[in-house]
């Protein structure tokens, strides 16, 4: 993982996920242990590729932020941020650049403590809100740091696929209503199988149930040949020529779209 994950992202990530409280440093130790590596790869075993996967979606992600800004964009949203530092690592080295994150209360208010700890940064702008409860315009209409007509890099990196199928199409157009010109999504997703449920291979029914009881099920998914059609639908251009070489990793397939 070392050779694929941006540089400072773990040292950044142990440091929040304990300054916020969500995991003890005794359970960080314990999460580098032989026996939680076995775990990890029979979870591996499961979904073949994914652990790894994890580490080329935060490329990915951090990639796409990168060239956009290169490409003259001046803010950067995270839907769905959880515990990602990329926000945290990126604000100093492009003050110019407004990086805003959008989490659910219950995780957002962990990782503000946690932010608040390690040192705010005066461009980072973390926002609580249920985005299955608030429409992402009207969150986004109140912040006075938000420029609608700005060239935005959007991310939603493992995202899609807790939402209702209404709550995702939707999300895609208001995105492509609270962005300017020449901006881009980029997104990972789950695709459909043959039965329309998210196909993750030989395990997928396990899979689906593991997460139903883990309270966080999979819900959207999408045949990669008919997301075009999605995209186009909601505002988007599919650009899988910005995507990279490799659309899928693990279970996963991931997309850009531009506006
Ligand atoms: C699997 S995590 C991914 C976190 C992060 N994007 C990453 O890949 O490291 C999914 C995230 O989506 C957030 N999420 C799920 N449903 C949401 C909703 N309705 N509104 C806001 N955030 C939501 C969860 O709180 C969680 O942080």
């Amino acid at each position: 993982m070392d050779r694929l994950l941006p540089p400072g992202i773990v040292q950044a990530t142990e440091k929040l996920l304990v300054a916020s409280g969500a995991v003890g440093a005794r359970a960080l130790r314990w999460s580098r242990s032989k026996r939680m590596v076995s775990v990890y790869e029979a979870f591996d075993w499961m979904l073949p590729g994914q652990f790894e996967a994890f580490a080329q979606r935060k490329a990915f992600c951090e990639r796409q932020a990168r060239e956009g800004i290169g490409n003259n964009a001046s803010q950067i949203i995270v839907l769905g941020a959880g515990y990602d530092t990329m926000g945290w690592r990126l604000a100093p080295e492009f003050p110019g650049v407004n990086f805003f994150e959008i989490d659910h209360p219950a995780t957002a208010r962990f990782k503000e403590r946690g932010i608040e700890a390690m040192g705010q940064r005066g461009n980072l702008i973390l926002i609580a809100e249920d985005l299955g409860e608030r429409k992402l315009e009207d969150i986004l209409k109140t912040n006075e740091l938000w420029d609608q007509t700005a060239r935005t890099v959007i991310v939603a990196e493992g995202l899609v696929m807790y939402l209702p199928p209404e709550a995702v199409g939707d999300l895609f157009c208001q995105c492509a209503v609270i962005a300017g010109d020449g901006s881009r999504i980029a997104f990972s997703y789950i695709p459909s199988g043959a039965d329309g449920r998210p196909d993750v291979g030989r395990w997928t029914g396990l899979m689906l149930w593991l997460q139903k009881v883990l309270g966080e099920p999979w819900i959207w998914s999408i045949r990669p040949e008919e997301l075009g059609l999605f995209l186009k639908k909601t505002g988007w251009t599919n650009t899988p020529a910005l995507a990279g070489t490799t659309l899928k990793h693990g279970v996963e397939f991931y997309a850009v779209a531009t506006k």
